[in-house]
């Protein structure tokens, strides 16, 4: 019997180790325990799936002890228990999601070659290589695919930009920084199906002429490293990587390098600094890294989720993928529900689903069982937004449009007890911890934005200060040389508009 116990490290670390370990010491029969990713039902880890003739089963969550109970139950034979869930692709959660990009995660063994094509790994790439560069790009461009790190910057417009400039060395980067908090969705693909990142990379690269490629992965992510690495090496051994790719006349070499811990590394200025071995500083641009990027050369930077699009939008065509939507925003996003929520994880959808869908819906509330008070949508430069704002769609447009963004689709929850004040001061405190020191607006402008906000919790000459708050955004808004000043204001203003009586003030102090 195949057992699947998710090796993804979200799912180790609430045991995922010890009750495959667990299962394999109580079956009493020979057990093929596969260390899958997880499906992204967070609130359900350890999820332990069995495969039975009509399919996968799941149970969860399981504690190693309970793993001797549920053997003797049968659950080797996929029988019911208290802690049996049904099959596991008929779970609401999951049934109701489109899954594009997390199509295989959970589904497959991550390091399995064999597994990996068994599942319609490698057409797109073998699709991609039966045509030329220009009709890859044309497709990418069609397909809609906008930058899921956050900026959403049509990703066949800079392709097409590296692809057109003249020279002798290009490079394709991934950007695995994920530094924003409530985020993971990067973490869980590369743990959960690496091959689709290495293909998507790959793809870009013969889309746009690049022979080098350098996965940039946060140390944070351990398990991330190890498992990229590991998918490399099998990758070259398959042929998928190095000369001649799958026999074409591609030639491409994948690298992995780890950051040092700093936010600003995800900035991709500051990442490809530091991908040439220096202090992460952000440079200023132009030059546009498409032109001028690592080592001064033409340079694709794309997050993990964008270039992990790329593989299913080759293999199934751009229309399949522009058909999912709504306005610019085309395709799916892989939201990541997560701080005071009852049932967190990963909600892959197309654009266009509410943000009370994704909190209510999926959600489920708090996890706390108080009221929903206020949501932080796209990490911690994101708004702070009210529940009368549930109707928006997650769509780049929409949002910017109520003054917030949908970014890398973090989803934070926050229940009736959260202080909105301490919220602002916290984001210009993060701002003054992590700010790479570059610019003024953003070195200064983020110190004194704590002092001013303290003076207004305490009440002094709280009208002037709001109004030394309301200038120091708009300047570290308009002058700021990156987006970590730059957005720094949004979630202090977005406090400050819906939440004014945590700050001691009225709605109309507040504006
Ligand atoms: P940006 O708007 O300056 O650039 C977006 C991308 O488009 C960049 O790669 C840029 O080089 C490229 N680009 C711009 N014009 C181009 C052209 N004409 N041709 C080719 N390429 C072109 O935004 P930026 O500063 O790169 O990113 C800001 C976003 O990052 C924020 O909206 C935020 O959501 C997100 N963010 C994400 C984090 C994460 O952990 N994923 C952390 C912090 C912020
Ligand atoms: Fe550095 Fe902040 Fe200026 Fe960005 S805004 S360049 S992080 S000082």
């Amino acid at each position: 019997v195949t057992v699947y116990v998710p090796r993804d490290s979200a799912a180790r670390s609430v045991g995922a180790d010890e009750v495959a370990e667990a299962i394999a010491a109580a079956a009493g029969r020979p057990v093929h325990v596969v260390r899958n990713g997880s499906r992204g039902m967070l609130w359900l880890e350890p999820l332990v799936e069995v495969e039975t003739p009509a399919g996968r089963v799941a149970y969860g969550p399981v504690a190693p002890e309970d793993v001797e109970e549920l053997v003797a139950a049968g659950m080797l034979d996929g029988a019911g228990h208290p802690l049996c869930l049904g099959p596991t692709e008929e779970i609401d959660w999951l049934r109701d999601q489109t899954r594009v990009t997390f199509a295989r995660v959970g589904v497959v063994d991550p390091l399995s070659a064999g597994d990996y094509i068994a599942h319609g790994g490698l057409a797109g790439l073998r699709r991609a290589l039966s045509l030329s560069p220009e009709q890859v790009v044309a497709e990418i461009t069609e397909s809609g695919l906008r930058g899921r790190g956050g900026a959403g910057f049509p990703a066949g417009i800079k392709w097409k930009t590296v692809q057109g400039a003249e020279s002798d060395l290009k490079f394709v980067c991934c950007n695995a920084d994920e530094g924003d908090s409530g985020t993971f969705a990067d973490r869980m693909l590369m743990e959960g199906d690496p091959f689709t990142l290495i293909e998507g990379m790959t793809i870009a690269a013969w889309a746009v002429g690049a022979s080098e490629g350098y996965i940039y992965v946060r140390s944070e992510y351990p398990d991330a490293i190890a498992t990229l690495r590991a998918a490399i090496s099998t990758a070259y051994d398959q042929g998928w990587l190095g000369k001649q790719v799958l026999d074409s006349e591609l030639s491409f070499d994948l690298f992995v390098r780890v950051g040092g811990g700093a936010y600003i590394c995800g900035e991709e200025t500051s990442m490809l600094e530091s991908l040439e071995g220096k202090r992460g500083m952000v440079r200023a641009k132009p030059p546009i890294p498409a032109l001028e990027g690592l080592f001064g050369k033409p340079t694709v930077v794309n997050n993990v989720l964008t270039l992990g699009s790329v593989p299913m939008i080759m293999a199934d065509g751009a229309a399949a993928f522009a058909g999912l939507g709504v306005g610019r925003s085309r395709g799916t996003q892989v939201f990541q529900l997560g701080g005071n929520i009852a049932r967190g994880g990963i909600v892959e959808t197309a654009f266009g689903v509410t943000l009370g869908e994704l909190v209510e819906g999926y959600g489920g509330g708090t996890r706390t069982g108080r009221p929903v008070r206020a949501v932080q949508v796209g990490g911690p430069l994101g708004a702070y937004l009210p529940t009368s704002q549930f109707h928006l769609p997650m769509d780049y447009e929409a949002f910017a449009e109520a003054g917030a963004m949908v970014g890398h689709g973090g989803v934070v929850v926050f229940d009736d007890t959260v202080d909105m004040a301490g919220q602002a001061r916290f984001a210009m405190e993060f701002c003054a911890a992590e700010s790479c020191g570059k610019c003024t607006p953003c070195r200064v402008g983020a110190v004194r934005g704590v002092e001013v906000i303290d003076r207004i919790v305490a009440g002094v000459d709280r009208r002037k200060n709001l109004k030394v708050l309301d200038d120091l955004c708009d300047l570290m808004t308009e002058g700021s040389l990156c987006a970590m000043g730059g957005l720094t204001p949004m979630p202090v203003k977005s406090a400050l508009a819906h939440f004014p009586d945590d700050f001691g003030t009225t709605t109309e102090e507040g504006r």
